[in-house]
């Protein structure tokens, strides 16, 4: 068997590290990664170790673990793949939606509203993070006055279930809220203390929707990049799809294993839409290498602004209308599309296992 061997640079580029954390990586994993009998030039990396280096940083970059808990989490990854009738599958976790946009007013807290409530329609457990700590207003189109929000979590030690408020079919929202400070600004406690709680909300529900705000910020590409798949929206505007792009690209530099949909909003009709999406995708496709899922589209509809301004989600208030039907084929898509769904987290362990026991048997661990 031909095992392909991976410099550096393309580990890099695979993985979404810096070469720095690679070799910081390598040195605090070495016993998973198992570098000392297999290469001892190190400057080689195979298909398994590329899969553990992403595990690990998924570890700690999403879900703030520290390097003994990685260490304890990969160990019992390793030793449930040893014994033949234990689940191959982890805790469950939710599938994180983040819904982002380059551009801002294009849809993305209507589409993820009635998202959550489509989906808890079908009797699926939702949670919302308002991640838009500049216009936190998931609460106002859902009708509800959380007291508490993210501050109250980050700097004031609040527990998760007291943060959280209840909306419609028990939709959970954690509300962003405003004053609180720019991510990158976070200390690390308060950082770690957000990634826990995130983690927890993750296990209690099945489905976690992000509305990140839009633009290119630091806070916006953390919470879009916290996420299993991305949907990035837009309008048929031109600055609007431009900015899409722009937002595709860094994300894509950030995570080159990102699962990116579009999803056009008011535009007149599907064959409107696919123009506006074949314009953007081609252009990723051309510059980027990289094939954007069609999630489909939304009408303009003026019974958008008047479900928001009745405080109550379209496709509980006019779900007959153009835009909520769409909206409702956007959820199946969501849900039956293989192409949109992350296939590296569904596999990744089963995966991972395989790569972690072949490294350590291969190093006579
Ligand atoms: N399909 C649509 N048809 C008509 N109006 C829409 C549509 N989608 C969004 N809007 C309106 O555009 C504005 C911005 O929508 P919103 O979901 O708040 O965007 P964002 O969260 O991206 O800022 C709101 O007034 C909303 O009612
Ligand atoms: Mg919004």
């Amino acid at each position: 068997m031909v095992v392909r061997r991976f410099s550096v640079k393309q580990v890099v580029e695979k993985t979404g590290l810096e070469e720095s954390e690679v070799r910081f990586y390598e040195t605090t994993f070495r016993e998973f990664l198992s570098f000392t009998r297999l290469e001892p030039d190190h400057n080689e990396f195979n298909e398994d170790q590329i899969d553990i280096l992403i595990r690990i940083k998924d570890l700690i970059q999403k879900r703030g673990f520290a390097v003994d808990e990685v260490k304890r989490e990969l160990k019992s990854l390793l030793k449930k793949g040893g014994e033949k009738s234990a689940p191959a599958r982890p805790e469950s976790y939710a599938r994180v939606i983040a819904v982002t946009s380059g551009k801002g007013g294009v849809g993305k807290t209507t589409l993820v509203v009635n998202l959550a409530v489509a989906l808890a329609r079908k009797r699926k457990k939702v949670a919302i993070f308002d991640a838009d700590l500049g216009l936190a207003n998931v609460h106002i189109l859902m009708g509800v006055k959380p007291q508490f929000n993210l501050s109250h979590l980050i700097q004031d030690g609040f527990a998760l279930e007291d943060v959280i408020a209840t909306g419609p079919l028990g939709i959970q929202i954690l509300s962003g809220g405003q004053g609180i400070r720019e991510l990158a600004n976070l200390r690390e406690e308060e950082r770690r203390t957000l990634l826990r709680q995130l983690d927890k909300l993750e296990r209690t529900v099945e489905y976690l929707l992000v509305d990140t705000g839009a633009g290119i910020s630091e806070n916006v590409l953390r919470f879009a990049s916290f996420a299993d798949e991305i949907i990035v929206i837009t309008t048929p505007n031109v600055v609007a799809a431009a900015d899409a792009y722009s937002i595709i690209k860094i994300l894509l530099s950030m995570e080159p294993n990102a699962k990116i949909g579009l999803v056009t909003n008011e535009v007149g009709n599907m064959y409107h839409s696919k123009n506006v999406f074949n314009r953007i995708n081609t252009t990723t496709e051309k510059y980027l290498d990289y094939s954007l899922g069609d999630l489909g589209y939304i009408e303009s509809d003026e019974y958008v602004r008047a479900a928001n301004q009745l405080r109550k989600p379209l496709l509980l208030s006019f779900p007959d209308s153009s835009a909520a039907l769409s909206i409702k084929r956007i959820t199946e898509t969501i849900l039956n599309d293989k192409v949109f769904i992350n296939m590296r987290k569904e596999s990744s362990f089963q995966d991972l296992m395989g790569a972690v026991r072949r490294t350590m048997a291969g190093a006579g661990v």
